[in-house]
Parts: C-alpha cells; sequence; structure tokens
C-alpha cells in the first residue's frame, strides 16, 4: 500500500494494478448492495486474479450471523448476481476462507472496540498488515454516526494502511453535505476517502478524458467559438421500482442531477488537468463546477423545470404514474424528471448554454453527451438543402457505447442535395469486448488507492451550490398540480421543451 499512495506516478487511469493484502470492512453487509454488488464484483477479481490471496473480507450488520452463514448468503448473491457465477468449487473455498462476519451496531462503541480487535487477529491469521478499506454500504443517515464511531476507535487514524469508502447520496443539500465532510474531516484526511459516484467508474465516462486530451484536433475547436450548445441526458426506462421509501426523500435533482450529471459536464467543461494524477483531475473538475450556474437563478422557470411521469405505456405493457406506485405519496412533489440549463463563466464556454436532463420512465435508456457546433457562416447550398444541419458531436455513454461525429454530405446523383450522415466508433465492434462494470472498477480502485474517480469534499460541495436554487424552490410546500407531468413512455413535459426552444434550440430525439 505505502508505496502506491506514495508514488502518484503509478496510479492514474491505469490498468492492470493488484492492491497489497487488504481487509475490506463492510458496514451494512446484510443489504441488498453487499450481496447484488460487491461481493460478485470482489469474486469476479478473484476469478480474473486481480487480488493478492490475503484479501480478506468483514461484513458489519445488525443482525446475529455466524461466519458461515454469511459465507452462504455471499454465495447466493454470486450464483444469482454474478455474470461468470461461482466458477470451480475449489475457488469459491479459497474466497470463502477469507469472508467473516461481526456483528454489530452502528452506534455502540463497544461493537467496535470488538471489531478493532478482531480486525488485528485477522491480520496475524491472513497477512493483511493492518491495511483496511472501511466501505459504508449503510443507509444514508448511518454515515455521520459510523464515522464518528470509526474515529472513536482509532481506525481511521493510519492515512496510509486505513480508507473510507462513502456511498452516494452524499448529503441531501449543501448545508447537509458539509456537515458531512466536517465529520469525515474530523476523523481522517482527504486521502483516506472514497466519495463513490459509479458514473465515473463508466467506460465511456473515463473515455472522455483521453478523447478530449489524447487527441489534437478537437480541442482547438472546444470553446465558445465553435460550439453553439451542449446537451446531456441520462434517460431511463425504469420507474421508481420498490425504492419509494428512498426515492421520495430524493427525486432526480438529489438522484442524478447533482451527481452522475454534474459529472459528465465537468468532464466535457473541466480545463486540461496538468497531469493525470487523482488532485490535478479534481482540481480541474471543482475549478468548472465553480465556474458554473443556472442560466436564470431569479427566473427559475428558464432555467430548471421539473416533471413527474404520469400513467402511460411502456413497451405495450401499462404502467401507473409516479403518484400511485406502491409507497408514494398520491400528492407527491417529487420530480422524477429535471431539465436544466447551465452557464458557465469562464474564457472557454461564456454564453455557451449546457442543457441538461434526466428523467425515469422515458421512451428509451441513453446517455449521452452531444456537443452542437456552430452553423457555417454562410451557407451557400441554401437551395439544395432545406436547412442547414450543424455539426454534432455525440459521446455515447450508455448504450452502444461510442462516440459519432454528423455531418453533410452530397448526395449521389446529378442534383445537388445534400444530407447529413455519421461516422461512427463503437467499443463493441473495435474491441470486441463488453465495457467493463462501473461498480468493479471503483471497488478495485479503492482497494489500490486511487482517487482519481472518487469525488473530493470541494467537488461535491460546489456541485450542491450550483444546484441549490432549484433544490430550495422545489423542496418548499407547492401545490402537487403544479409539478408538470408527462405520459410514462413519452420525453419530456412540454416545459420541458419550452426552456430549450425559448433559445431556438430543441432537444435531441433519440
Ligand atoms: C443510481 C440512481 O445512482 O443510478 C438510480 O440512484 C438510477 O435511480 C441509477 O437508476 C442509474 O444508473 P445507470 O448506471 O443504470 O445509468
Amino acid at each position: 500500500m505505502v508505496t502506491l499512495l506514495e508514488n502518484p506516478l503509478r496510479v492514474g487511469l491505469q490498468q492492470e494494478r493488484i492492491p497489497e493484502p487488504l481487509i475490506m470492512v463492510i458496514f451494512g453487509a446484510s443489504g441488498d448492495l453487499t450481496q447484488r454488488k460487491l461481493i460478485p464484483a470482489i469474486y469476479q477479481f478473484k476469478r480474473e486474479r486481480k487480488l493478492p490471496p490475503e484479501i480478506t473480507i468483514v461484513g458489519v450488520a445488525r443482525r446475529p450471523w455466524s461466519h458461515d452463514y454469511f459465507r452462504e448468503q455471499m454465495r447466493e448473491g454470486i450464483e444469482q448476481f454474478s455474470e461468470h457465477g461461482l466458477g470451480p468449487e475449489e475457488m469459491w473455498n479459497d474466497f470463502a476462507q477469507g469472508l467473516f462476519y461481526c456483528p454489530g451496531d452502528i452506534d455502540k462503541p463497544e461493537d467496535y472496540q470488538r471489531l478493532k480487535e478482531f480486525l488485528s487477529e485477522l491480520d496475524e491469521k491472513r497477512g493483511t498488515r493492518g491495511n483496511r478499506v472501511f466501505y459504508l454500504a449503510v443507509s444514508p443517515k448511518f454515515f455521520p454516526e459510523s464515522i464518528r464511531q470509526l474515529g472513536l476507535a482509532d481506525m481511521l487514524t493510519d492515512p496510509i494502511k486505513t480508507r473510507l469508502v462513502i456511498e452516494k447520496p452524499f448529503g441531501r443539500d449543501l448545508s447537509s453535505a458539509q456537515a458531512l465532510n466536517r465529520v469525515v474531516q474530523q476523523v481522517c484526511k482527504e486521502e483516506q476517502v472514497y466519495r463513490i459516484d459509479h458514473y465515473l467508474g463508466k467506460e465511456t465516462v473515463q473515455n472522455l478524458l483521453v478523447f478530449r486530451f489524447a487527441n489534437a484536433i478537437f480541442e482547438p475547436i472546444w470553446n465558445r467559438q465553435f460550439v453553439d450548445h451542449v446537451q446531456i441526458t441520462v434517460a431511463e426506462t425504469v420507474g421508481v421500482e420498490d425504492r419509494a421509501g428512498y426515492y421520495e426523500t430524493s427525486g432526480a435533482l438529489r438522484d442524478m442531477v447533482q451527481n452522475h450529471l454534474m459529472q459528465l459536464f465537468c468532464l466535457t467543461a473541466m480545463e486540461p488537468p496538468n497531469s493525470l494524477d487523482a488532485d490535478s483531475i479534481r482540481t480541474e473538475k471543482v475549478k468548472v463546477i465553480q465556474a458554473t450556474h443556472l442560466a436564470e437563478e431569479n427566473n427559475l422557470e428558464y432555467s430548471a423545470v421539473r416533471g413527474q411521469y404520469s400513467a402511460g405505456w411502456m413497451k405495450g405493457k401499462q404502467v401507473p404514474g409516479y403518484r400511485q406506485e406502491p409507497g408514494v405519496d398520491p400528492n407527491s412533489t417529487t420530480p422524477t424528471y429535471v431539465a436544466m440549463k447551465f452557464l458557465v463563466d469562464n474564457w472557454r464556454w461564456q454564453g455557451v448554454p449546457f442543457y441538461l436532463r434526466t428523467g425515469k420512465r422515458l421512451p428509451k435508456k441513453v446517455s449521452e453527451i452531444s456537443i452542437h457546433f456552430r452553423e457555417v457562416p454562410f451557407l451557400i447550398f441554401q437551395s439544395a438543402a432545406q436547412q442547414a444541419s450543424p455539426n454534432i458531436l455525440t459521446l455515447r455513454i450508455q448504450p452502444n457505447e461510442g462516440i459519432a461525429l454528423r455531418f453533410d454530405v452530397k448526395m449521389p446523383g446529378a442534383q445537388l442535395r445534400t444530407r447529413s450522415v455519421d461516422m461512427d466508433f463503437r467499443y463493441g465492434q473495435s474491441f470486441g469486448m463488453a465495457t467493463a462494470d462501473a461498480y468493479s472498477r471503483l471497488l478495485l480502485d479503492c482497494m489500490i488507492g486511487d482517487q482519481t474517480l472518487f469525488t473530493r469534499a470541494d467537488e461535491v460541495e460546489a456541485a450542491w451550490r450550483v444546484v441549490t436554487p432549484a433544490l430550495a424552490a422545489w423542496d418548499a410546500p407547492s401545490d402537487p398540480s403544479t409539478v408538470p407531468q408527462y405520459e410514462a413512455g413519452t420525453w419530456e413535459p412540454a416545459e420541458a421543451e419550452l426552456l430549450i426552444n425559448r433559445d431556438g434550440r430543441r432537444w435531441r430525439r433519440l
């Protein structure tokens, strides 16, 4: 561990790295996330020989499980949720020997003492050398207490050997995020903290940096002189599913915009970092967010629109509206759709709007960033084309991961007619393999000690600051009839069309 943390040149966006022996302590080990995502991902690393044999997992939760029962649960999780299954029985047996369970209450200091002693015993037995990753896979309301207790038990005092991983959401507004950061900062240093945003683990999101900064031809046109506007879309077909309890207190702005869309925005708009190390990249991201604001903060409907899905049809099946979903308040004003217009006050982007939108129960699952370039200054083909079609560069985050550049060509034939075509790069076709799971990538990074793809304290606060005017307006009690509705299975509400049409532009039809 020591070598990796002390040598930033070995970290960054690099491949084929192996963590040092360590214990990963998962708080909330009886929950869904552990069984569905964390353990299947760690097991897959094991199968791919990305982990040293000493790797040890300790699950912590309130239920009085035994080590064996925990192992059984995790085995079921792998069988059910891992794409590649359990594989050879010896592989599983070897992995299971490194799985342990330690029952405990989040707020009981004596349970942390017991855990601490147990971890020291495991160090002796498994050769894990005091290296620890504490992963908080618990409900966000337990974050402050568990962090405080880890601090009180002196379990985070070694900045080199101990790390803290915090799931999203990090706070529910600026002041709660600041308060949580204060709790974190009281017990450990920023270089120990890994705030997760799984969008940063997506291959196509990481590729944004490579695309922008490893190619000479895009950077000179990546600015206000050439770019008319940028659209960022994260559309989902799913509804609220069985998460009403969480979603009712969150909504699309907190669940998606402040984190996932903001990350896509940052990587698109940031300046080139000085190097690939975590802090250079994160510093540039913070700088661009600090220059960003809603286009018209005093006239909110001109720069932020919320919406809620009403009953409709998805793939030939009738689906209920958000307010009719189980567990949702029939008068809920929680947004399931958000569209926003941001402006960035800096030399590169002055006057270039960034339109962001995300929603559930939209017609397609698709995430993409599209850079819309300016029109030609004078079109000599006016009689030939109905309308000039500006060039569009599309970075497809998911699905059909890839990049397309749209430009006009002459259609074959004696007449001079033009048409827009796409030059298209597809990950699947070019590399013949599926892109890696975002979660796995991040999990491996925090074991290795690479913070590049995790959000820093100032970044998370800056992101909350940008959306605060909308949060404040939408959190205030309002008449449910004022929340714009869109039918499930259709694109945005009319108000969101207006947000962009008002500027003489249109949302891309995806
Ligand atoms: C999660 C949100 O963070 O991201 C979910 O809580 C959302 O509501 C999900 O569905 C989307 O992730 P992805 O990777 O499927 O785009």
